[in-house]
């Protein structure tokens, strides 16, 4: 298969590989705005958070038709590894998608994982592929997104004053961008709280974070030109740090804020901080990003602290997504 890799310096492929995809979401995922080119290169040399991994582009022509995602992280999870596979919508059912599948599978193979990862729409053609490919459905995502302009504002105001008075012993701290030095092994640790989040039958591990994985994360969002704000709350005004919520918003795309992590950390659970957190986030992008209309967020379908959170703040679910994992 005559697959070349993407190198991110490459505009007119890098352009190939945007078009692709934007004729995938039109067919797919028309309620998904396209990504900035910025954010997309981004990716492509720092990934979420300082591990890109590799896209390799199945050209016909001057078109690209297909593309091949590979994932795999050495910081944990070494058993396995995350495969994409995109298929133009007219090139469909031609068995690019089988090609593509087969050439990964060997790769992951070569690298000395045993289990791969991937996604799909739910309910759709392309579960149905992965469920021909062998791939069992190991969890259920939601996407759920906030319109802001839709949102009962007194309802949200009733909520967060509640949550002020069940955390009354919490104080909030506002970090834009870059964490302080002083602070940052104490968000790595609090990061770790995400690991509580459900993940279904995967197999997968815990993920470790370090300052410098932090700092990696910081810097990929940077590459991409997204506007960060991240509450952390504390206990006291100088106590251990107990949860945090992250935002980001790109200029290229105003109207639509990304929602990162939220967690709270164990010891601090049950004092309505997960509400305070994302209800104060609300009135904090209300002032620093006014023109912000909707918020994505993704959780598990079994989240439901998290989802039932979000359901009173008006978000509402978009679409479904269904993980797989099969062994190689
Ligand atoms: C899923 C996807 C990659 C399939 O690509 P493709 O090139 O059409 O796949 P193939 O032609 O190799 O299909 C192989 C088999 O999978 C099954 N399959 C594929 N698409 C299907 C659909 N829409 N409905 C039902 N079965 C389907 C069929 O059994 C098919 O064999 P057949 O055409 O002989 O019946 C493509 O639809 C796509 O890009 N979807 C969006 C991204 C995605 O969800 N990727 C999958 C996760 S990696």
């Amino acid at each position: 298969m005559d697959l070349q890799r993407l190198d991110p310096r490459d505009d007119a492929a890098v352009d190939a590989s945007i078009a692709l995809d934007d004729a995938v979401r039109a067919v797919d995922e028309p309620w998904n705005p396209s990504w900035p080119r910025r954010s997309y290169v981004a990716h492509l040399t720092h990934g979420w958070d300082g591990e890109p991994g590799e896209k390799w582009l199945l050209w016909e022509a001057d078109r690209v038709i297909g593309h091949l995602s590979l994932h795999l992280s050495y910081r944990e999870n070494l058993h396995r590894a995350g495969v994409g596979i995109v298929v133009h919508p007219d090139e469909r059912r031609k068995g690019h998608g089988t090609r593509l599948l087969d050439e990964a599978l060997e790769r992951v193979r070569k690298a000395g994982r045993r289990l791969v990862g991937t996604g799909t729409l739910a309910d759709s053609g392309h579960a149905e592929f992965a469920r021909t490919m062998g791939f069992k459905k190991v969890l259920v995502e939601v996407h759920r997104r906030q319109d802001l302009q839709a949102v009962d504002h007194e309802r949200v105001a009733e909520l967060r004053e509640k949550a002020r008075e069940a955390a009354r012993d919490y104080t909030l701290l506002r970090v834009t961008e870059a964490i302080p030095d002083d602070l940052l092994d104490a968000v790595a640790e609090l990061t770790g709280a995400i690991n509580d989040a459900p993940t279904g039958d995967m197999e997968v591990d815990d993920d470790v974070f370090d300052g410098a994985r932090i700092r990696a994360f910081e810097a990929g969002r940077a590459a991409e030109g997204v506007h960060m704000y991240r509450l952390i709350a504390r206990l006291g005004t100088d106590g251990p740090l107990a949860g945090h919520t992250i935002v980001g918003v790109h200029p290229d795309l105003p109207e639509w804020g990304g929602q990162y992590d939220t967690a709270v950390a164990r010891a601090h659970r049950g004092h309505r901080l997960g509400m305070l957190l994302k209800a104060e986030m609300m009135a904090w992008l209300a002032e620093a990003e006014p023109q912000v209309r909707w918020v994505d967020t993704w959780n598990a379908e079994s989240n439901s602290h998290m989802i039932g959170v979000n359901e009173a703040l008006g978000y509402r679910i978009a679409a479904r997504y269904d993980s797989w994992e099969r062994d190689v």
